[in-house]
């Protein structure tokens, strides 16, 4: 899978794939301490850092939690409360940097914050060797409520479920667009 000059960061970007099926080992709290030292070390706008990372570890604070947010239409996702560990990924909005300058410029950097943050956590769990998948497909409102958040300034943004990957999930290579597809050099996108 990996490809001649590939840097070891390449090769981990290549390896790396959702996992929705994991094993029944838990997940040390060591493990989670680099994603999040990883994560904590993201960039952000500004330097606002507006991510919050709530780790879902105990067996049955992650069943409420779950049972809370995959719920009715989330249904589809219930199959993540089998997770060994459930990440809340949340924003609290800086009013200058968010509120202000996002809306004058356009773009929700808080989002994009959250983004850069939240893959910085998945890449060091895939570097060693867990499994991860984004969760966007959540009941968030009920996220807010179960978590006591409503009205106090927080968005939530994803779930990360994390554990060690079952045994018979295969490596396979990233299904993406060919190579320079979605690149343009000095000038505007060819579609
Ligand atoms: C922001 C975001 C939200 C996602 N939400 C879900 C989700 O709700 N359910 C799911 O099964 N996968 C979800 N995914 C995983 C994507 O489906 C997956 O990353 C994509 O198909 C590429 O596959 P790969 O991660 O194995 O390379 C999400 C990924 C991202 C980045």
């Amino acid at each position: 899978m990996s490809e001649a000059g590939d840097s070891a960061f390449l090769r981990l970007c290549r390896q790396r794939r959702s996992v929705r099926r994991w094993s029944d080992r838990p997940v040390e709290r060591e493990q989670l301490g680099l994603c999040l030292e990883a994560a904590r070390l993201a960039p952000s706008a500004e330097n606002a850092q507006p991510c919050r990372f709530l780790v879902f570890d105990d067996p049955v604070k992650k069943a409420a939690l779950a049972r809370a947010v995959f719920a009715g239409i989330y249904s589809a996702s219930a199959r993540f409360a089998q997770a060994p560990v459930l990440v809340c990924l949340l924003i609290r909005e800086s009013l200058v940097v968010n509120r202000l300058a996002g809306r004058v410029q356009g773009t929700p950097f808080q989002f994009v914050d959250a983004g850069i943050a939240g893959e910085h956590f998945v890449l060091a769990a895939a570097e060693q060797g867990l499994g991860t998948c984004w969760v966007g497909w959540f009941d968030g409102r009920a996220l807010l409520r179960h978590l006591g958040l409503v009205r106090r300034g927080y968005k939530p943004v994803c779930l990360i479920a994390v554990g060690h990957p079952a045994p018979d999930i295969e490596p396979r290579e990233p299904r993406r667009r060919p190579p320079g597809e979605d690149v343009a050099w000095n000038g505007p996108p060819g579609s």
